[in-house]
């Protein structure tokens, strides 16, 4: 708890985060594809646009509230749905999702988290929308738009950058899999770190929860996440899918993975509601743009009405408002928030929610904006002489 309090920012928990967790789990959060050139461009993305301030302006007060999902955001941040949430804290995804709600934010479950969406629901009264895929079984997928209207999820997020696993070297190395394998090397990193070891093996039984009942990860013994992406995923998956899942939900949807502007003109025309602009944090195609540098061009192909929502690579409030700048609806987050939960569970994701609607906030009065909806091209600048 000391050291929560003593963190200032994002990387501050990274840092808490990775002395808590045995390396081969820090590295699955904290790791990417290939080189991990995309993973680091996400962030560094950010630092070559400029904020262009206003001064003089009341900022005594700030309107920040913006609807994301057709729900109500305290401010224009939502949490990126990210799975096997317990192996990284026990409290796994109910704390991550009243964090969220106490801040006034959507969270998102992913199909490959470890609580069962109608638990999650049940528990949690705030906006939250279900991550999805389609599944080869496409029966699978639509018992999910079925649990999630019967639950009250108030969107879907589709997500189509997966037609197959993304090559994270780190996992590899690290003998990362389900269940954890124990290699002579993840074993000492392990009895390392008793204090998320002893919980991990007492606490409440991990499984992917959601699809446990199709897909006995656990019972048909070791077997690595690869191979169980590999057997459901489906290369096939196409535009056509898109119209019939939109179809059977009839609700917000966002597809995400979306990196051009020619797709999101498709997501819209196949019956999405917006698009996540998102290279799955850097954890699928190495090479693929920062999702910041796409969302000028994405906003011009859509117009106004959808969102669209930039995914990955925010690590300040600052980031945020410089998305907004360029026309996102709002931004999203993924490490950031585990970072927090690894660091110290709901606590660690309260002060990295905190801290980012800080900075946020901060931005905003410095750059002498008192209302996001004013936040405009003329606020933002792609840097000069940037190498
Ligand atoms: C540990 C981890 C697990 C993730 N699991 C999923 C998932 O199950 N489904 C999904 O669509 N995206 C998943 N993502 C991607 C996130 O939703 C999001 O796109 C990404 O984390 C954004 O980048 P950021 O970490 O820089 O914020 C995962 C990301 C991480 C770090």
């Amino acid at each position: 708890m000391m050291q929560l309090h003593r963190a200032n920012n994002v990387a501050d928990l990274r840092r808490i985060a990775s002395r808590r967790l045995p390396r081969p789990i820090f590295d699955y959060i904290d790791g990417g594809a290939d080189d991990e050139v995309s993973l680091r461009r996400n962030v560094d993305a950010f630092a070559r646009y400029d904020l262009i301030p206003d001064v003089l302006n009341d900022v005594s007060a700030i309107r920040t509230e913006t609807r994301i999902f057709g729900q109500a955001s305290r401010w224009p941040l939502m949490l990126s749905p990210t799975g096997l949430t317990r192996m990284f804290h026990g409290h796994a995804e109910l704390a991550v999702a009243r964090a969220a709600a106490k801040h006034g934010l959507i969270y998102s479950l992913s199909t490959m988290g470890t609580t069962r969406l109608e638990d999650l629901a049940q528990a949690f009264a705030g906006p939250k929308v279900f991550q999805i895929y389609i599944f080869k079984d496409r029966g699978l997928t639509a018992e999910f738009v079925a649990r999630c209207k019967d639950a009250g999820f108030d969107g879907l997020a589709l997500t189509v950058d997966t037609p197959v696993a993304g090559n994270r070297e780190r996992d590899r190395v690290s003998g990362f899999s389900l269940p954890p394998k124990l290699t002579l090397t993840s074993l000492l990193s392990f009895a390392r770190h008793p204090a998320w070891s002893l919980p991990a093996l007492t606490g409440a039984k991990f499984s992917l929860a959601n699809v446990s009942h199709k897909v006995d990860l656990l019972a048909s013994g070791p077997m690595s996440l690869f191979d169980y992406i590999g057997a459901q995923f489906d290369r096939s998956v196409s535009w056509r899918d898109v119209e019939w899942l939109a179809s059977q939900w009839n609700g917000p949807l966002a597809i995400k993975g979306v990196m051009t502007p020619e797709d999101a003109r498709r997501s819209v025309a196949s019956g999405a509601t917006g698009v996540m602009v998102s290279n799955h944090g850097g954890r699928q195609l190495d090479g693929a743009p920062a999702p910041i540098d796409q969302i000028e061009a994405v906003r011009a192909a859509v117009g106004d009405a959808p969102d669209v929502i930039c995914d990955g690579g925010i690590r300040r409030g600052s980031d945020v408002v410089k998305a907004l700048a360029l026309g996102a609806t709002a931004c999203s987050i993924g490490r950031p928030y585990l970072y927090g939960l690894a660091a110290g569970g709901e606590a660690g994701v309260d002060r990295v929610l905190s801290m980012l609607g800080d900075e946020f906030q901060r931005t905003l009065a410095l750059a002498g904006v008192n209302d996001v909806a004013a936040l405009s091209r003329r606020h933002v600048r792609k840097s000069e002489g940037w190498r």
